[in-house]
């Protein structure tokens, strides 16, 4: 890891810590937490595709055209990293047409210096930074914990995300309470798989940058959810009260 390397990795994981500070008191300004005073705003599915971009395609290019993968546990990563991204790039703003809140400039402009970041602090240690995995890496506890639990957190966040979709009727931009699936326990599913995925990632790939992935992941979406859940609990008198923000029986 040369020296450069190391700063922006711990100021990356500074950063992670402000920025659960931060959004635990200021909850980010898009979707149902949408208000003035936060500048222009761009369509929803034009700003998920702009600032998603760099993810798949810089993290791709890094590892790819480092001195490539040179080990199967590295394809399998790229494989991981590019089957989420290739989604969330170039699926999930198609599915974002119709009545959804415009995503503020702010807001994808700050998305876009994460994805950047992090694309290249996970795609310089995979492609030539890092040491690289023995073939037994395949075999580990670690890896084998870390691909299914990304694997696991994948399916989540994709079954939670298409209930929420079909949830609005056409033409409308209201919200109705979610009751399919692990919405039953908490009202954020779709976050959860998220976290679940990066933790996952972090766990097979053994490696700093990947950790800081995991925590700037949950450092945005832990309040979010908690943010989430006070609103559905304002808004809806008669949402389930058993049900928590994000984990099942404790947050
Ligand atoms: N890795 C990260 O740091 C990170 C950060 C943010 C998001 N993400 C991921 O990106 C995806 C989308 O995030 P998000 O924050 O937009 O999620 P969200 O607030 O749950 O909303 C997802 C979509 O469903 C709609 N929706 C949500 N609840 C609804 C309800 N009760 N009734 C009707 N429609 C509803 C939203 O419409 P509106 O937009 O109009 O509210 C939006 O189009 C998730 O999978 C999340 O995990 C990842």
């Amino acid at each position: 890891m040369t020296p450069a390397y190391r700063l922006l990795l711990c100021g990356f994981l500074a950063c992670a810590l402000a920025v659960a500070l931060l959004l635990l008191r200021v909850t980010a300004p898009y979707g149902r937490h949408a208000r003035r005073g936060w500048g222009p705003a761009v369509p929803a599915p034009l700003g998920w595709f702009l600032m998603e971009l760099p993810a798949p395609l810089l993290f791709g290019a890094l590892v790819l055209w480092g001195e490539g993968p040179q080990d199967a546990p590295t394809w399998i990563l790229l494989l991981l990293w590019e089957a989420h991204y290739f989604h969330r790039t170039f699926v999930w703003p198609l599915r974002l047409r119709g009545q959804r809140k415009p995503l503020p400039v702010l807001v994808m402009l700050m998305a876009i210096a994460f994805n950047t970041a992090n694309a290249w602090l996970n795609g310089a240690w995979l492609g030539w930074m890092g040491p690289g995995y023995p073939e037994a890496w395949l075999l580990d506890p670690r890896f084998l914990a870390g691909v299914a639990l990304f694997v696991s957190g994948y399916a989540v966040n994709q079954h939670s995300d298409r209930i929420l979709l079909r949830l609005r009727p056409q033409g409308t931009q209201g919200y109705v309470v979610p009751h399919e699936g692990l919405f039953r326990w908490v009202s954020c599913p779709n976050y959860l798989g998220e976290i679940a995925e990066w933790c996952g990632f972090a766990l097979a790939a053994w490696s700093l940058p990947a950790l800081a992935f995991a925590l700037w992941t949950a450092a945005n979406l832990v309040p979010r959810a908690i943010s989430h859940h006070r609103w559905y609990r304002r808004t809806f008198q008669d949402y389930p009260p058993e049900r928590r923000a994000l984990l099942p029986g404790v947050l």
